[in-house]
């Protein structure tokens, strides 16, 4: 709904997909994979971005081959202002961008080196707001759709509210986009930019095996009864809030209010996590190089 002045978000305000240019990082697996295979089916045209070209590659062939695929490591700032660029030479406007490429490792806080923290940082958060420096001075300029001139999607994580043990790096660059998404859209709401940030829960893709092969083949056990969800289950989410932008969304539901109830009670989320950490304590404590 539109008031004076100002834009708020509504859930009967409905962007059209078809035709919609998205940008995703992180587009060659997971989550970001799933979200480029719905909205190719929706007719978006869509710009993918990664450091595996290959794999993006095989993707837009198998999506019919009109996207297009950017070789980019988003830790390195000159790659992220390519692919906006790219993007849009291409497309000629970016209606959503979603900064989801990330990754974690296994490792206590007081272990972690200078260099590993630099490194996860550069790609989860600076990846994310160097893609959104260098396209906001072009989406302030576009004439808005359904009342957005564009949208900044963050794919952050459950834990950008609570601290995983044994994932600490992680989990505060988690926290670091959660907070970046709830300034900035604030910051841009009167110039109709929409700000998103997504909050999955375990979800199987290769993140898994990503972390293991930064964590010296370390993996965490899967804890008995955690649920899990499917990518294309959180791609489905994110795709409604492409069409009608929202402010949070969380994939699965009472993840949002058991972290809620965390922050009233911090004692009862340290022992519920207490006993998680004891299983995959053991396996971390060991170090990481
Ligand atoms: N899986 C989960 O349980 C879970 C839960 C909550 C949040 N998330 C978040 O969801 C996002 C996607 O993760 P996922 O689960 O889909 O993991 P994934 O299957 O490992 O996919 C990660 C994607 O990020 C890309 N990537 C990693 N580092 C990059 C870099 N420096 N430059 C460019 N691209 C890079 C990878 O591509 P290349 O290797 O080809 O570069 C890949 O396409 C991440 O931000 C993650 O934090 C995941």
């Amino acid at each position: 709904m539109q008031t004076q002045g100002q834009f708020t978000y509504s859930a009967r305000m409905r962007r059209e997909l078809n035709g919609m240019v998205v940008a995703i990082t992180g587009a060659s697996a997971g989550i970001g994979r799933a979200l480029a295979e719905l909205l190719a089916a929706r007719g978006a045209k869509l710009a993918l971005a990664a450091r595996r070209i290959e794999r993006l590659e095989e993707l837009n062939g198998a999506l019919g081959g009109a996207h297009l695929a950017i070789a980019a490591d988003v830790s390195k700032e000159q790659d992220c202002q390519r692919f906006i660029e790219q993007t849009l030479a291409r497309f000629g406007r970016l209606d959503t961008l979603v900064c989801n490429a990330g990754y974690g490792f296994l490792c206590p806080v007081h272990e972690v080196p200078r260099q590993r923290m630099q490194q996860i940082f550069a790609t989860n958060v600076l990846g994310t707001t160097d893609c959104i420096r260098f396209a906001m001075p072009y989406m302030l300029k576009q004439q808005p759709i359904a009342g957005w001139r564009g949208q900044v999607m963050m794919v952050s994580s459950v834990v950008a509210r609570r601290g995983l043990p044994f994932f600490g790096p992680y989990s505060a660059t988690k926290a670091a986009q959660l907070s970046l998404a709830e300034a900035m859209r604030i910051e841009l709401r009167q110039q109709q930019i929409a700000v998103t940030s997504i909050h999955p829960a375990g979800t199987d893709t290769e993140f898994g095996d990503v972390s293991a092969s930064q964590s010296g083949g370390k993996r965490p056990q899967r804890v008995t009864g955690e649920p899990r969800q499917s990518s294309h289950t959180v791609a489905i989410k994110m795709t409604k809030a492409i069409e009608g932008p929202r402010p949070e969304v969380w994939p699965m539901r009472p993840t949002r209010w058991a972290l809620s109830l965390a922050t009233f009670f911090p004692s009862l989320a340290d022992a519920v996590l207490g006993r998680r950490s004891d299983q995959i304590g053991d396996t971390a404590r060991d170090g990481v190089q």
